[in-house]
């Protein structure tokens, strides 16, 4: 996948900075040309010699060095890259970049580069929780940069929490997913994700512990694997994915709308948002005063959106999804058949397993093959959904 590609890997001040040797030469391994572009504070931790020696290639790392800008230029470095990795991004790096900063090597190769960029953080978990440092990496995300991980564990710190780099390899999954652009090139894929909101009175509603992140790791997958992607979700604290097409909606009634409206563009349709299944008869124009003691809500039915899909004259591919607290296999089955589903991904939820969580395990049912991805995190486990269906020849 990374055959002849080139990488600028960037390596900031962090203990971390150790395994951006390993990365280097299992990127190598992959095929890639890699050129390191390391901080000052990078060569406090690792030394430029053994970035040259498992790189092959000289080591940048001044942007006023005469001889190395007559060889190979910040500009031409950026210009070169096919992808820019930064691995470990320290928190230091992170803000630089999200302000536009150009007053190193690296963030300035970062600003002059139309290549993607990809962000691999590594730092202490409460830097990492800092509002500064989500604010900058929030800020980074609107701009287009990419950010993977950091995962959890114990850290050099003594402490455990989130901020550890990703493993080489996890790194060089996310990079090679640049390149995987055919997959599904030429796909127009309609992703529901998140909750609805069911309202009562004009400040409040029911709904459900949703987040979103499965249905928005699908919809990145969808994009790195080439497809054109429609996100429809429901109210989320989650970041709109970048070169998606993202349409907000409130409730049931409108992912319905929203739905149908764009579904004849598309082939498939991934209806991973937990819709309401009732809706509030007689919504109150003023707020509910609480006056009785038992006050009677009259729900209602909402329409069933895959259902409605699977019934129309040209339907396109359909993926239901099952969240289910017992009898997985059972009810995802009686679900492919009722709904009418081409496949249905399944997984067991609770109150800490399945919803709102960062990981997931799905089991894949269709009508000749049940398949099991994960436990794995939502955005490792959306890549092998995505290359699963992409095998399908959907
Ligand atoms: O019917 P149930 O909620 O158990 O099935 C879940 C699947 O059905 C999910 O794919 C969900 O997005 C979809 N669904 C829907 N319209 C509804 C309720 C659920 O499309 N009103």
């Amino acid at each position: 996948m990374l055959k002849n590609k080139q990488i600028v890997l960037g390596v900031t001040g962090g203990i971390a900075a150790y395994k951006s040797a390993d990365l280097t030469r299992r990127l190598r391994e992959a095929g890639a040309n890699v050129r390191v572009v390391m901080t000052q504070s990078a060569k406090e931790f690792i030394t430029p010699l053994t970035m040259q020696a498992v790189s092959g290639n000289a080591v940048h790392d001044d942007l006023f060095d005469l001889k190395a800008e007559a060889a190979m230029g910040h500009i031409e470095l950026a210009r070169w890259a096919d992808v820019i990795v930064i691995a470990p991004a320290s928190a230091d790096c992170i803000a630089r970049i999200a302000h536009g900063e150009a007053n190193d090597l690296l963030t300035t190769i970062c600003l002059a580069s139309k290549a993607p960029i990809v962000f691999a953080p590594a730092m202490n978990q409460a830097m990492w929780k800092h509002t500064a440092t989500q604010e900058n990496l929030q800020a980074l995300q609107q701009k287009g940069f990419h950010i993977v991980g950091p995962a959890e564990g114990s850290q050099a710190c003594g402490d455990v929490g989130p901020g550890r780099m990703l493993e080489p390899l996890e790194i060089i999954e996310h990079v090679a997913a640049f390149f995987k652009k055919d997959l599904l090139a030429g796909k127009h894929i309609l992703i529901t994700a998140g909750p609805t909101r069911e309202y009562v009175d004009p400040v409040r509603y029911f709904s459900n512990a949703s987040s979103g992140k499965m249905g928005y790791a699908l919809a990145e997958a969808a994009r790195d694997a080439g497809a054109s992607v429609t996100l429809i979700s429901g109210p989320v604290a989650l970041a709109k994915p970048d070169r998606v097409t993202s349409i907000d909606v409130v409730s049931a009634k409108d992912m319905y709308d929203a739905v149908m409206q764009e579904i004849a563009a598309c082939d498939v349709f991934m209806s991973a948002a937990a819709v309401s299944d009732y809706t509030c008869d007689n919504v109150a124009t003023h707020k509910i005063k609480k006056t009785d003691d038992i006050l009677n809500l009259q729900l209602r039915r909402t329409p069933d959106i895959v259902a409605s899909v699977a019934a129309l004259a040209k339907r396109p591919f359909i993926i239901g999804f099952a969240a289910e607290t017992e009898n997985l296999s059972e009810f995802a089955k009686t679900k492919l058949q009722q709904k009418k589903t081409n496949m249905i991904f399944a997984n067991l939820v609770g109150r800490d397993q399945g919803i709102g969580t960062d990981d997931n395990t799905i089991t894949v049912f269709s009508d000749d093959e049940e398949k099991t991805f994960g436990p794995l995190s939502k955005a490792r486990l959306a890549r092998e959904l995505i290359l699963y269906i992409a095998k399908k020849g959907i």
